[in-house]
């Protein structure tokens, strides 16, 4: 901490008021230094060059070498203006080694549990603040609707009102007690807006997006945490009708700050500056899209080293003026000064870095969360094995039964691809390419834990997934992030497959863990196909032919397609990519140690051409089928299986008619009818019968989540303001249009399963 003296600039002066803090900063200030203030570099550059000569503002992907450097660095600048340090902490400490890795945000959203969902951005804040990082750039809160994109993995799914919920949590974890907090880390709401509206599931290509359609379904999450208070926003890569949402005056101007008031700090995401010369070609040159950039009210800029010049030349040729330029500075500088970092520029602590970073307490929060994402999608009986085991005093199964297990897949010990992308082993930092393998609970590894000291465990991979070959165009884009490979499926191997097989016949369950690998996801990872690549789907026929009851357990980081064998198979258990204890949770649930509550936050289709299969879709169309297919989907959005049966019963209605600003009350019963205990999510939909433009046939308005033991009944209770029931008119306008609604209620949106009652809305008095 600087000690304040006569001859100290007023800045460092923590007692003196934060606005009169930043003026005065702004008045030592060169053009260059306001410049370099605005601007985020990628650290594994030339450091000196960033902090010393270009002033850099804010750092990201830096190694914790890094961060203490840049540090210094920044103590040798005139002004001593500290950095403020980003990184990509997605679902927990993503390039830490020995960090707690949690579901990623899709296998989180299964859980449908707000509060466990905060609890996980709250550990990841504790341990990412000890490292010397200020910000991560999470959540995500794009809509996943093609499943081809290679991000899906990243989202809450397909429903906006499940991603603000989840959103809005994570925020609140991540920042905390407010600013001041040592543990608080600045959160990022991305990307802004419609990024994940990609054409043919291609990352970052233009969005085809009306204002309306954004304002109807992509807006309202990132509405609800700006008004929540999430320091941060990250915009999108693409453009909507042509224009950049760099530059997206609409978007930015009008709605982000003006409608919803948001006073809050905007990042581009990587290069988006210097991408509108480059690669959109929308502007001439670094001076004209650096300009464009700040008057659009961007405020700092992701990794562009052409900004620096760009915008000094933009001054220079009256493109902007330096007021415009302050504006952008002075949110970056509040942000520092509110932070506290010119006191304490918040260094990587050994102590607490001991304490926090993969702590026995956050190893425990991680198989919670990875029990909790786990979704079972059918059940012919067979789970829990053996009738389900009880466990010892250490966890482990105990059963009067004596079972072999053949697990065959390479996925099952293949502890890298269990974690997911953003984890260590994904590519996208160069100082970490793992993460310890003993932190890591494979599905092997948890089976052969968790089974009764008795039984019989085998393994077998059965299939190679694929190989990878350099891309002949460089391993870099012009933008310097790095090239993904090319994946080449692999063939079936004959003696892979028999050695599999021959486990399986001699076995008296298989369970074949099948999905896809880190190669086939993240950005610039869209895939074509949504196949279980390379020789899965050869080995899963082979087993399934050996009669011997198949349990498939799909670590897929999203949707795929799943063959006959998968869907005929015994039993089906989706784990996304469940982190660290994965392993240990998934054979927690095969055994019946714990039960199954996950519910989809994504459907899964029947086939790619199906695309996109999310539920909420506009009414009308001729007919509701392809002539070759079903549009249904294999698996919709909300569903899951317990061990047990949960029987929906009677909704009813408080008020049949309610005022404009009044709400609905409601209660419905469930009852647990099976012989094991369930946590029910009691999904609350509504459809708005008649409305003045085409609408959603059904949309999520709530849930619950409740326990229920065997033979247990409870009466659910629900209450929605009548403000909840809007639709956005063909004006923009959102607004709740009187007349008649269905209320449905039910175990996922798939209508067959859910109970419906109606209400009326009644217009406004006069
Ligand atoms: C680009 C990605 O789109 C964004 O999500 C990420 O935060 C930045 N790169 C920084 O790594």
């Amino acid at each position: 901490m600087a000690r304040v003296n006569a001859r100290t600039p007023r800045y460092f002066d923590p007692s003196v008021p934060v606005d009169d803090r930043v003026k005065d900063l702004l008045c030592h200030m060169s053009l260059e230094e306001k410049v370099g203030q605005m601007m985020q570099l990628d650290a594994r550059g030339d450091l000196d060059d960033q902090v010393v000569r270009m002033h850099a503002g804010s750092i990201l992907h830096a190694s914790p070498e890094r961060v203490r450097r840049a540090h210094e660095l920044t103590l040798q600048t005139r002004l001593r203006i500290p950095l403020l340090v980003a990184e990509d902490c997605i679902h927990g400490h993503s390039f830490w080694e020995g960090a707690t890795i949690f579901p990623t945000q899709l296998g989180m959203a299964a859980s449908w549990d707000a509060g466990l969902a905060e609890r996980v951005a709250r550990a990841t804040a504790v341990e990412v603040s000890a490292t010397g990082i200020h910000w991560t750039f999470s959540p995500v809160l794009c809509i996943a609707r093609d499943l081809r994109w290679g991000r899906v993995d990243e989202t809450f799914g397909e429903d906006p009102f499940l991603i603000g919920e989840l959103a809005s949590a994570m925020v609140r974890g991540y920042q905390g007690g407010g600013l001041d907090d040592p543990t608080a880390i600045l959160a990022t709401a991305k990307h802004f807006a419609g990024y994940s509206e990609t054409q043919g599931g291609r990352d970052a290509s233009e969005a085809d997006i009306s204002q309306r359609k954004l304002r109807s379904w992509f807006l309202p999450p990132f509405e609800r945490v700006a008004k929540e208070g999430c320091r941060t926003f990250m915009l999108g890569y693409q453009s909507i009708d042509g224009v950049p949402i760099t530059v997206n005056d609409w978007l930015l101007n009008d709605v982000l700050r003006g409608e919803w008031g948001y006073t809050g700090t905007l990042i581009t995401d990587w290069d988006n500056v210097g991408r509108m010369v480059w690669e959109q070609k929308v502007q001439p040159d670094y001076a004209h899209a650096a300009a464009a950039a700040v008057l659009a009210g961007n405020d700092m800029i992701m990794t562009t080293p052409g900004f620096f010049q760009g915008a000094l030349d933009a001054l220079r040729h009256g493109l902007m003026t330096e007021e415009a330029l302050d504006r952008a500075v002075t949110r970056i500088l509040l942000l520092k000064f509110e932070f506290g970092l010119f006191e304490d520029p918040r260094l990587p602590d050994r102590e607490r870095i001991a304490a926090a970073v993969g702590s026995a307490e956050h190893t425990a929060l991680n198989l919670e969360a990875a029990r909790r994402s786990l979704v079972l999608l059918r059940n012919d009986g067979t789970l829990p094995l053996a009738g389900g085991v009880t466990a010892d005093e250490s966890g482990r199964g105990v059963s009067p039964h004596r079972r072999r297990i053949a697990v065959v897949g390479a996925l099952a010990d293949d502890a890298q691809t269990q974690l997911g992308d953003w984890a260590g082993g994904s590519g996208q930092a160069d100082w970490i390419h793992s993460q310890p393998r003993q932190m890591i609970t494979t599905l092997l590894d948890g089976l052969r834990a968790q089974t009764p000291a008795d039984w019989t465990v085998t393994f077998a991979p059965g299939a190679d997934i694929l190989t990878l070959r350099p891309d002949p165009e460089g391993e870099f884009f012009t933008d310097g992030q790095p090239r993904p490979a090319i994946v080449t499926p692999a063939e079936p191997d004959e003696t892979m497959i028999a050695d599999a097989v021959s486990d399986a016949r001699r076995a008296d369950y298989v369970v074949a863990v099948v999905g896809d690998r880190i190669e086939l996801v993240g950005e610039g990872r869209s895939t074509a196909t949504l196949d279980l690549v390379g020789a899965q789907r050869a080995l899963l026929e082979a087993l399934a032919a050996t009669g011997t009851p198949l349990i498939v357990v799909l670590l897929a980081s999203k949707p795929l397609i799943l063959p006959p064998a998968v869907t005929d198979a015994a039993a089906v258990v989706w784990a996304a990519n469940p982190g660290m204890r994965g392993g240990q949770a998934i054979a927690e649930l095969l055994l019946g140690l714990i039960e199954p509550s996950g519910r989809l936050p994504i459907s899964f289709p029947r086939h790619v051409g199906q695309q996109p299969t999310y539920y909420n879709q506009i009414r009308g169309q001729h007919g509701d089928r392809y002539a070759d297919l079903t549009q249904r989907p294999a698996y919709a959005f909300g569903d899951g299986l317990s061990y047990t049966n949960v029987e929906y019963d009677a909704l009813w209605i408080a008020e049949d008619r309610v005022e404009h600003d009044g709400a609905v009350r409601a209660v419905v019963t469930v009852r647990n009818s099976g012989a094991r205990p369930a946590r029910e999510t009691v999904q609350v939909y509504a459809s708005d019968l008649v409305t003045s433009v085409s609408w959603a046939d059904q949309e999520l308005k709530t849930f619950r989540q409740i326990d229920l033991a065997p033979g247990e009944e409870a009466h659910v209770e629900f209450e929605l303001a009548a403000a909840a029931f809007t639709i956005v008119d063909a004006d923009g306008h959102r607004v709740v249009e009187p007349g008649e609604f269905e209320l449905r209620v039910g175990p996922s949106s798939r209508g067959s399963t859910q109970l419906r009652a109606r209400f009326v809305i009644e217009a406004t008095a006069g």
